[in-house]
């Protein structure tokens, strides 16, 4: 198959964001990012949120041996070039990047049922899913990936499964946030629970994630909608989503669940886990009801990644379910998600607490581990 669009230039020099240790703050350096491979595309990013699940990657011991690393994986930008085989993007297209891609043709992107693509799905080695190399050099030293999106830096090189065309109408210093939280929240409680209307919900965690899940369960007109947050700041955020009632989990004499069981007549219909978490996980599954309740757990955990919880939550007919970027398949999916927000049907403006410049991403980083923002979105140099 021959290229459509223009051959990719050659190597680019660049600033990125470098992690050069776990926790380190990153350093602005300057970074060679190789042109596309085939089936790639490289891209000029516009915008990137900074997501809860960067942090925890950054903060993580478990892989020391994949630094230096650049992370960021909620992005907008501009197509610069494409790689042998490319047709469905040129240079110029705007996009969004996405964290697990589609292939359209594997087992699980030809069943309809699933998003969990056999070629694109999450990758956890910070290497392409091509040919297990990186496409950025520091110093001479290979940069490893984060998701296979890395966007972080002022260029960068995705597979062309692992990114959505968008109209150039679209706010790109916005849309970016569909790349993955807001995207995740949304098909959590649309796809994977499929709310209906007059339920009751509990979400634990008010984060982009969790007031996503609110404001996707208020548009199916869910009756309650309950917040839980340690940060009671949260609250007043969550009302503009939905959140119609608030539950600080430190503040109460009984565990939580027991709470909820009071408030709700013996569970809620819905709860969802946005925290990252595990012992919340059986938390949110004790706080549904019998017979029909359901817990959609979201969060990707710090620590301890094994869950547990008494047998008989499930043996009274309770489901726990768990869902990567809401169960949607980017490709399918992702841009009538994107429409939604350009006719207002979905609220993305008042989730951005703070915009940053590329300069300043470590501040990005500071307040999310404050817990004193939703999404910051950085501004990459125009
Ligand atoms: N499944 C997916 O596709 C997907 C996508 C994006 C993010 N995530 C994960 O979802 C989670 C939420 O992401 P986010 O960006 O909204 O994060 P966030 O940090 O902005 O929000 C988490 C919220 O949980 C609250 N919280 C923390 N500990 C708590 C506790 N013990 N009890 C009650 N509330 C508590 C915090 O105050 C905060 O408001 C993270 O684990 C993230 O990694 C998953
Ligand atoms: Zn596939
Ligand atoms: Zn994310």
């Amino acid at each position: 198959m021959s290229s459509s669009s223009s051959k990719s230039a050659g190597v680019i020099t660049c600033r990125a964001a470098v992690a050069w240790g776990p926790g380190q703050p990153l350093l602005l350096e300057e970074v060679e990012v190789d042109p596309p491979s085939a089936m790639e595309i490289r891209i000029k990013v516009v915008c990137t949120s900074l997501c809860r699940s960067d942090v925890t990657q950054w903060q993580s011991q478990a892989q020391p041996d994949l630094f230096p690393r650049i992370f960021g994986h909620e992005a907008s930008g501009i197509v610069e070039s494409v790689g042998e085989g490319v047709t469905e993007f040129q240079a110029g297209d705007h996009v969004l990047t996405v964290f697990i891609g589609e292939c359209q043709s594997c087992k699980h992107c030809e069943s309809g049922k699933s998003n969990m693509c056999q070629k694109l799905g999450l990758e956890r080695r910070g290497v392409m899913h091509s040919d297990q190399k990186t496409r950025f050099r520091v110093k001479g030293k290979p940069v490893y990936h984060y998701c296979a999106v890395s966007s972080f830096s002022e260029y960068t090189v995705v597979h062309s499964g692992c990114a959505v065309k968008i109209s150039p109408d679209v706010r790109m210093e916005r849309a970016c946030l569909l790349s993955c939280g807001v995207a995740a929240g949304i098909g959590a409680a649309w796809k994977v629970a499929d709310i209906s209307k007059g339920s009751t919900v509990v979400i634990f965690g008010l984060g982009t994630v969790g007031l996503s899940v609110a404001q996707a369960a208020k548009s199916r007109g869910a009756s309650r909608i309950i917040g839980v947050d340690i940060n009671p700041e949260k609250y007043e955020k969550g009302k503009v989503f939905g959140v119609t009632e608030y539950i600080n989990p430190e503040e109460c004499k009984e565990p939580v669940q027991q709470v909820i069981k009071q408030i709700t007549d013996g569970g809620a219909d819905y709860s969802f886990e946005c925290i990252g978490d595990t012992n919340i996980v059986s938390t949110a599954l004790q706080s549904c009801c019998d017979g029909w309740g359901m817990t959609v757990t979201l969060g990707v955990p710090k620590t301890k990644t094994e869950i547990s919880t008494h047998y008989a939550f499930l043996l009274t007919g309770r489901t726990l379910k768990g869902s990567l970027f809401g169960g949607w398949r980017p490709k399918s999916d992702l841009p009538s998600l994107v429409e939604k927000y350009s006719k207002g049907e979905i609220q993305l403006d008042e989730l951005v607490t703070h915009d940053i410049p590329f300069e300043s991403i470590n501040e990005a980083f500071n307040l999310m581990k404050e817990g004193s923002c939703l999404r910051c979105v950085i501004h990459m140099p125009k």
